[in-house]
């Protein structure tokens, strides 16, 4: 193994606030993504004890975790990436593309009312920061499978950042948390992993224009949901199973940390769609 200690930049962890839901009622009971099989049984206390590691983990890390009650009836709502997009101190609430979540985006935005947040209603499709991560001082914001380029627009109106659109064109990484992750939040050339062929040419084009330094995961750990993870800018919150991307974050200085959420991957998810960031 290469010792890169001496060239990798020092990561500097910086606090973070994020809003779970326990999976009381996680299951897989419909099929909206390729990842889901009905007919496949789950283990929903399996799904708890996977998800308290995750908890643990960012509760070890010094995170402040707010948590948000599950709701019967809803088994996706353990994903609460999906559940809207907060910075500044607004909340830009979700408006499903499926029925069977579109009782999500009120839920999540009468939490968010009872907990010192602005709403701001959505006028257009978006499953919230599932499809925009903040890079700098720039929301990327994917599309293809779920969000609507117009919610882009509101993006746009709402936060006074630039909103750069990414199409993502292959089905199994839907929405953009499933094929690209903010290592560092900062930006930089090398702030960013992800996976190219979940773009299309022009997307792609943009992404290697600025993050020349990116980490490209390969196929083995973008089929495990490698890069659905969470970064404080230092510590990486991965799928265990992501071996060669956690070798690629060691190499550059970051602090990889495995965690097993096999459970909550039958219905498409892990670590990062289980974590919506608050910023206040
Ligand atoms: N079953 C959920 C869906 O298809 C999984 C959502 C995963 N969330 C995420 N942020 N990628 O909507």
């Amino acid at each position: 193994m290469t010792d890169n200690s001496a060239t990798a930049p020092e990561r500097v962890a910086t606090h973070r606030t994020v809003l779970m839901c326990r999976p009381n009622h996680f299951t897989v009971s419909y099929r909206i993504n390729p990842w889901m099989h009905p007919d496949v049984p789950t283990d929903t206390s399996l799904a708890v004890r996977q998800w308290e590691t995750l908890y643990a983990k960012y509760l070890e890390l010094g995170f402040d975790v707010e948590l948000i009650d599950g709701i019967d009836g809803l088994p996706d709502m353990v994903y609460a990436a999906n559940g809207g997009y907060v910075l500044d101190g607004v909340a830009y609430g979700a408006k499903f593309q499926y029925p069977e979540r579109q009782p999500e985006g009120p839920a999540y935005m009468e939490w968010f009312a009872a907990n010192g947040f602005t709403v701001a209603e959505p006028v257009s499709t978006n499953e919230g920061e599932g499809d925009f991560l903040l890079v700098g001082d720039t929301i990327y914001a994917g599309t293809g499978f779920r969000s609507d380029t117009a919610s882009h627009d509101e993006l746009r109106k709402l936060y006074d950042r630039e909103v750069v659109t990414l199409k993502l064109v292959d089905p199994a990484f839907y929405h953009l948390d499933t094929a690209f992750a903010v290592l560092d939040s900062n930006g930089g050339p090398g702030s960013v992993a992800f996976l190219p062929k979940a773009f299309d040419a022009a997307s792609l084009g943009i992404l290697d224009e600025r993050f020349p330094d990116a980490i490209h995961v390969n196929d083995v750990d973008a089929a495990v949901l490698g890069l659905n993870s969470f970064s404080d800018g230092k510590n990486v919150i991965i799928a265990q199973r992501a071996t060669d991307f956690e070798r690629q974050l060691t190499e550059r200085g970051f602090a990889p940390h495995g965690v097993d959420l096999s459970e909550l991957l039958l219905g498409g998810g892990g670590v990062k769609c289980c974590t919506l960031e608050l910023r206040r």
